[in-house]
């Protein structure tokens, strides 16, 4: 018999390479001890992304309200032949790269011009990372695809070394959920690892009028605060917990003094929830709060900074008229 393990593995054709820890990172037990159990609650974005959690997030990039995917994918079809023809990779590697979708401008812009390299897609969600590998091996023949599953908080040292000229890509402003010491520690981590002439291309997203901003984190179906509330779920599962969703509401807003999005889930009612596997209680009070993303919005100066901080040269700012993403190509020298 086989076991529902088995299953899973078997689902998919590819099996994604593990990519051990370089450096002991916090598990999930760790972070809710650290980060539930007194206030100022917060929790690290990464455990949203379970299988449901990856599947709502798709579903958060395309509602009318949630424009930066729109936006950066405008940006990646029309510069893409450029950022092809002045990186020539060998390998394109990205960072946090779930279903890869903006992704495919670059390997359009590859095959319009007669340019082969290969895909490593890095992410923590096993199921998301097989089933956009098995369709981009289907929709482009000639790529060769190796998934890649691990955090990338623990270190990019062990990521496998690469010989030739390196793409490295870290789109949907993905770099906007790190606190800014942590994305200047993460994009010297990647400098670190790069050789010279290899390049790092990265979406911003950029500050403006905060109904835009606002709405973009509060679409009208509700999708957002249904992956917002998911996180619950997760920790349910991984916690032995008793979170009920019903006593907590989903809160995004911008918080112009510190330029970021503040997403929340703050409690309806007095109650008490007991994780198990901390052999703990929480005790809830109407309008507590656990801040479970931050987004932080960038200027044009500040959206190249990250990188130069980070030790690379910026060869190109590609934005939009109305300004409200930046895609920026940075070199190693
Ligand atoms: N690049 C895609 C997805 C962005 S959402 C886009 O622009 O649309 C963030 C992605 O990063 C998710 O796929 C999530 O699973 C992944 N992720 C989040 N935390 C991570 C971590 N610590 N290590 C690796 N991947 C992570
Ligand atoms: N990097 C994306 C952003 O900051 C992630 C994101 C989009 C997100 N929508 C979200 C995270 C909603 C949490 C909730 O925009």
């Amino acid at each position: 018999m086989r076991t529902p393990g088995l299953k899973i593995a078997n689902k998919f054709q590819r099996v994604c390479v593990p990519v051990a820890p370089a450096h002991p990172v916090p598990d999930i037990v760790d972070d809710a001890r650290e980060g539930l159990l007194r206030p100022p609650r917060s929790l690290p974005p990464k455990y949203f992304y379970d299988e449901a959690g990856s599947l709502l997030f798709t579903k958060i990039c395309e509602t009318r309200e949630y424009y930066p995917t729109r936006t950066e994918d405008r940006l990646l079809a029309s510069h893409a032949p450029d950022i092809i023809r002045i990186a020539r990779p060998g390998q394109i590697i990205e960072l946090g790269s779930g279903n890869s979708q903006k992704t495919r401008r670059l390997f359009d812009a590859c095959e319009n011009t007669d340019h082969t390299c290969t895909y490593a897609p890095f992410d923590v969600c096993a199921p998301i990372l097989e089933e956009t590998a098995d369709q981009l091996q289907a929709e482009y023949g000639w790529l060769h695809v190796t998934p890649l599953l691990g955090d990338y908080h623990a270190g990019l040292d062990h990521l496998p070394a690469f010989t030739g000229r390196r793409l490295f890509v870290f789109l949907g402003s993905t770099i906007g959920n790190f606190e800014p010491g942590e994305a200047h520690t993460f994009l010297r981590e990647i400098t670190a690892i790069m050789n010279p002439g290899d390049y790092l291309l990265i979406g911003a997203d950029r500050v403006k009028d905060t109904r835009v901003l606002d709405s973009a984190y509060n679409d009208a179906e509700g999708i957002t605060a249904a992956f917002n509330l998911n996180l619950l779920e997760v920790l349910n599962r991984e916690l032995d917990a008793d979170f009920n969703p019903c006593h907590f509401r989903h809160k995004a807003e911008f918080v112009p003094e510190r330029s970021r999005i503040e997403m929340k889930l703050v409690c309806n009612a007095t109650h008490q929830i007991t994780l198990k596997e901390l052999d703990e209680t929480i005790a809830f009070l109407p309008d507590d709060e656990i801040l479970t993303e931050v987004s932080y919005k960038f200027t044009h100066d500040g959206a190249e900074k990250l990188l130069e901080e980070g030790g690379m040269n910026v060869v190109k700012h590609y934005e939009p008229e109305n300004r409200y993403f930046s895609l920026i190509l940075g070199q190693f020298i």
